[in-house]
């Protein structure tokens, strides 16, 4: 059976827009495929040296996950620091592929842009590296990620096939899969739903959180009252429905370009279905909170599992690189 490896790290409890750009995939293919689920908390050091959340946001990452639908028994998830051979794999892909490789990559320039990096680190520009090591160490097929990934993948096969042709046929050259709705524009109407942008539904925001967070999410802003013709395609309250309530995208836009449709009515619909859609998650999330022992449970069999794998894909490195 092919198989998936991916991976997040772990910034605490996830957003809808995780949700509709990666977990909803991951969910979706977890019988078709064998899945192993990575907590990248290495990476985390790339962006900052604080790792005192690191714990409680790798449990509630795990809940999130849980709660969307991933199977602890389908799908292994394990954390990267407590598999050495990331460690290892690591340092040996850092030797095939250059300095120049990695500095062209555009994810870390819109990083280093965003984030306002003035000193990049050697282990932040090697980013992509660990990730390889993540993906190849599993043997990785797909990897299931947002389209800000690619650049990562790409690289990826960039290493496996140079170990490959230097030491022998070892890693699978994976491939990406996208979800067909890879980017969820975030409330204040940036392209991008981010913690960090503080322009969030998190999947554990209730109904009043729903609420009062779209209330105040902005529209077009030359819609100004009921009755001014709205353009959908400048509204991120209608790129919601698009994703969560499909069935009356057609009479939205309608309806909001002639302006009999407000947008105070517009939003109570969006939030409706926005909670419609997550009240399930919610709801387990509420009962794995409730019990930390099978979160830590589920962890460490993640973990056995995967070390197992791990173990075999070094021997195998090993042995090719005349190191074993
Ligand atoms: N780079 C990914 C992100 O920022 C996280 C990640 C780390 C990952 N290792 C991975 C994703 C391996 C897929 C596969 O979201």
């Amino acid at each position: 059976m092919k198989r998936i490896l991916s991976g997040m790290r772990p910034t605490g409890k996830l957003h809808i827009g995780h949700y509709v750009g990666a977990l909803e995939n991951w969910v979706a293919l977890q019988d078709e495929f064998e899945n192993y689920h990575l907590i990248a908390d290495y990476h985390v050091l790339t962006t900052g040296l604080d790792m005192s959340n690191v714990y409680n946001d790798t449990i509630e990452m795990m809940i999130d996950w849980i709660a969307v639908g991933l199977d602890p028994e389908k799908s292994p998830m394990f954390r990267q620091s407590k598999i050495k051979q990331h460690a290892e794999l690591h340092l040996i892909f850092s030797m095939l592929i250059s300095v120049d490789r990695l500095q062209r990559n555009p994810t870390l320039k819109d990083q280093i842009r965003d984030l306002n990096i003035e000193n990049l680190s050697y282990g932040h520009l090697g980013y992509p590296v660990l990730q390889a090591a993540d993906i190849l160490l599993y043997k990785g097929n797909y990897v299931p990620v947002g389209e800000d990934q690619l650049p990562h993948i790409e690289i990826t096969r960039e290493i496996a096939r140079r170990f490959n042709s230097n030491f022998g046929e070892v890693f699978p050259e994976p491939e990406p899969k996208l979800t067909h709705f890879p980017r969820l524009a975030g409330l204040d109407g940036n392209a991008k739903m981010s913690k960090s942008l503080g322009n969030t539904i998190l999947l554990s925001d209730d109904l009043e959180a729903i609420k009062q967070k779209i209330r105040k999410a902005v529209t077009d802003p030359l819609k100004v009252r009921k009755g001014d013709p709205g353009r959908p395609e400048v509204c991120v309250i209608y790129s919601y429905h698009k994703k969560f309530n499909p069935a009356d995208v057609p009479e939205i836009s309608t309806n909001c370009q002639s302006g009999a449709l407000g947008c105070v009515d517009c939003k109570t619909r969006c939030t409706n279905k926005i909670y419609e859609y997550l009240a399930p998650t919610l709801e387990c999330r509420k009962e794995l909170e409730a019990k930390p022992e099978y979160i830590l449970d589920c962890l460490r069999s993640g973990e056995e599992k995967a070390l197992q794998i791990a173990t075999d894909t070094m021997n195998e490195v090993h042995e090719k690189m005349k190191i074993g």
